[in-house]
């Protein structure tokens, strides 16, 4: 079903490949999540904005299959197989879903520093069962074609923030990943260097079609997704069109101030 996504001024007029309802997720008193509802298009950028503790990386992990919600379902198209909810998936499956469909930047800390950067990008494909040798040939593939080349054996100490930014992108695209979630990718470097990694970002995840929801306090980040979604309080506040930088209000959930 091809449905209107009045929220977006992108051209792509493809289905979901991810769809929230209502996502739900308590922390004793605190609402992390408060009735989330979202469509989300194959080929798509999406940025996530709001204040601190307003339920981003929450809303993140649900999508992902991390954590799970307390209420709602999380709709999976990959394929033209029945959408698979997310929500209701036990760990083991949630697990292989992630590793085989999903990949991820966050801001740090998920490269492995004893490891040399052509070892974690390898990584990804051995866990899901290619042989060591091709593994090897298809991380170099990508490190070189991130600017990575002759960088390979060195350890994540040993590269620079944005080059280690570098490695997380191959590792997370190395396996053809259909959606990738990132949390603040360019959180910890310096706006060149951020503006730089984000590029890359963009033309490894929607440049080759799949599709990308990122977490970022920089509006100007933001600012180059197709849409960008507000939230405050675990609820959508309002949800943003941006063209070519220019953003331009097309619809909004609540009021946006
Ligand atoms: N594991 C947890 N245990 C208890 N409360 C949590 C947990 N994770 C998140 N929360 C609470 O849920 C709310 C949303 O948290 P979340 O991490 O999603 O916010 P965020 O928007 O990503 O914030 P930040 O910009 O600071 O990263 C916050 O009030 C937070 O304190
Ligand atoms: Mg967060």
């Amino acid at each position: 079903m091809i449905e209107a996504h009045p929220a977006s001024g992108n051209t792509l007029n493809t289905h979901p490949v991810l769809s929230a309802r209502d996502l739900r997720r308590a922390y004793g008193s605190t609402l992390a999540l408060d009735g989330v509802n979202l469509d989300i298009r194959a080929g798509e950028s999406v940025a996530i904005m709001g204040p601190s503790g307003s339920g981003k990386s929450t809303l993140l992990h649900t999508l992902a299959g991390i954590e799970r919600p307390d209420f709602g379902s999380v709709l999976l198209s990959t394929s033209a197989a029945t959408p698979r909810d997310i929500a209701t998936l036990g760990e083991k499956e949630r697990s292989k879903l992630r590793r085989e469909s999903f990949g991820f930047v966050f801001q740090s800390g998920l490269l492995i520093p004893e490891l040399t950067a052509v070892e974690n990008v390898m990584m990804a494909l051995m866990i899901n069962g290619v042989p060591r040798a091709a593994a090897q040939e298809q991380a170099t593939q990508w490190l070189g074609a991130l600017g990575l080349a002759g960088m390979e054996e060195r350890r994540i100490g040993q590269l620079s923030g944005g080059q280690a930014q570098r490695v997380a992108i191959a590792r997370a695209q190395v396996t053809g990943a259909r959606v990738t979630f990132a949390d603040e990718p360019t959180g910890a470097l310096d706006s060149a260097t951020g503006a730089e990694v984000l590029s890359i970002l963009l033309n490894s995840t929607v440049g080759r079609g799949n599709t990308l929801i990122m977490v970022t306090h920089d509006a100007d980040v933001a600012a180059q997704c197709d849409r960008v979604i507000h939230l405050r309080d675990g609820r959508i506040l309002a949800q943003v069109a941006a063209t070519q930088g220019a953003s331009t209000q097309r619809s909004a959930a609540g009021d946006t101030n």
